[in-house]
């Protein structure tokens, strides 16, 4: 049986109860471990209360302010930022929780298991109404992601992962690409908020992997750009200066569905690094070549 823990203090979690469990019930043969399925469970619950709440208040005015020159944050990023912090509190109350918008300037990887959270991956889509973004979630444990739910609200799509199981969307096992040649690949990457800092190394990036690949995505969701190589419609995928809210779920989906993340070099990946590649595997070494 699949069950959640009930809390009447935080009604608006539990109006979606019915609705998680239908699409989770692939999770009981899936994923027999009891431990590990109680903690998919709540990572698919936090990432779909929040998920909900985004579809409701999307195409709706926002509260916008500004976290730098073009960062923008609203109302949506800290009320779905609270309902997960609820939601993830209710089900796993030992398990610390990171999360964006209450994180500290000064980011340490945690000593502790702890829950990394971006509650609205694609602020600026999601203002300007294009509907790409997604609520990321993963569990971070001795420097490994064990547990990841992404989900991508108006296509109603449903990722997740954990250590050893596979990735998932909407219950059903996905992997990476087949494909092995750069001019066969549909890459994409993303442009830092403070990208006066980095213009001459994202345009020589661009005038590198431009020609050589069938085309470049920008989608504006670094955890949807990982979500994508995970399911197969990206093969490859790369950004500087990202934090760990955009990438921790999407490390272990890219992983699980027997893709590869490094830095550009080729070095092992931790979300508490800047910089990302993640590719089908088979094209990772053409990648680090040309970005590395
Ligand atoms: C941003 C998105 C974007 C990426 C930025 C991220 P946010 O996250 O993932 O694609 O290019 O670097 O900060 O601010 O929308 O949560
Ligand atoms: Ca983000
Ligand atoms: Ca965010």
């Amino acid at each position: 049986m699949l069950t959640f823990q009930k809390d009447s203090k935080h009604s608006t979690i539990n109006i979606y109860q019915h609705n998680f469990m239908n699409r989770l019930e692939f999770l009981e043969e899936s994923c027999p471990d009891q431990d590990q399925r109680r903690l998919v469970l709540a990572a698919c619950r936090a990432a779909l209360t929040a998920g909900f709440m985004l579809r409701d208040l999307y195409g709706k005015p926002h509260e916008i302010s500004m976290k730098g020159e073009i960062n923008l944050v609203t109302e949506a990023d800290i009320a779905t930022e609270t309902a997960i912090t609820a939601s993830l509190g209710e089900d796993t109350p030992e398990i610390a929780i990171l999360a964006e918008e209450s994180a500290d300037e000064k980011l340490k990887e945690p000593a502790e298991p702890t829950w990394i959270v971006d509650p609205l991956d694609g602020t600026t889509n999601f203002v300007h109404g294009i509907p790409v973004f997604a609520v990321s979630v993963g569990l971070i444990d001795a420097g490994q992601v064990r547990v990841a739910a992404i989900y991508c609200p108006m296509q109603d799509e449903l990722f997740c992962a954990w250590q050893g199981g596979g990735a998932w969307l909407n219950g059903q096992k996905i992997s990476v690409t087949e494909t092995d040649f750069l001019v066969q690949a549909l890459v994409a990457t993303g442009f830092p908020y403070d990208i006066h800092s980095y213009l001459d190394e994202v345009m020589d990036q661009m005038r590198t992997m431009l020609p050589k690949v069938r085309d470049i995505r920008r989608m504006g969701a670094a955890a949807v750009d990982l979500a994508y190589v995970a399911c197969g419609r990206l093969d490859a995928f790369w950004e500087m200066d990202l934090k760990p809210w955009d990438t921790a779920a999407g490390w272990l989906l890219v992983q699980e569905a027997g893709g590869t993340v490094t830095d550009f070099g080729g070095k092992p990946y931790t979300p508490f690094m800047p910089e990302i590649l993640a590719s089908n595997t088979r094209l990772h070494k053409l990648l680090t070549d040309q970005l590395g």
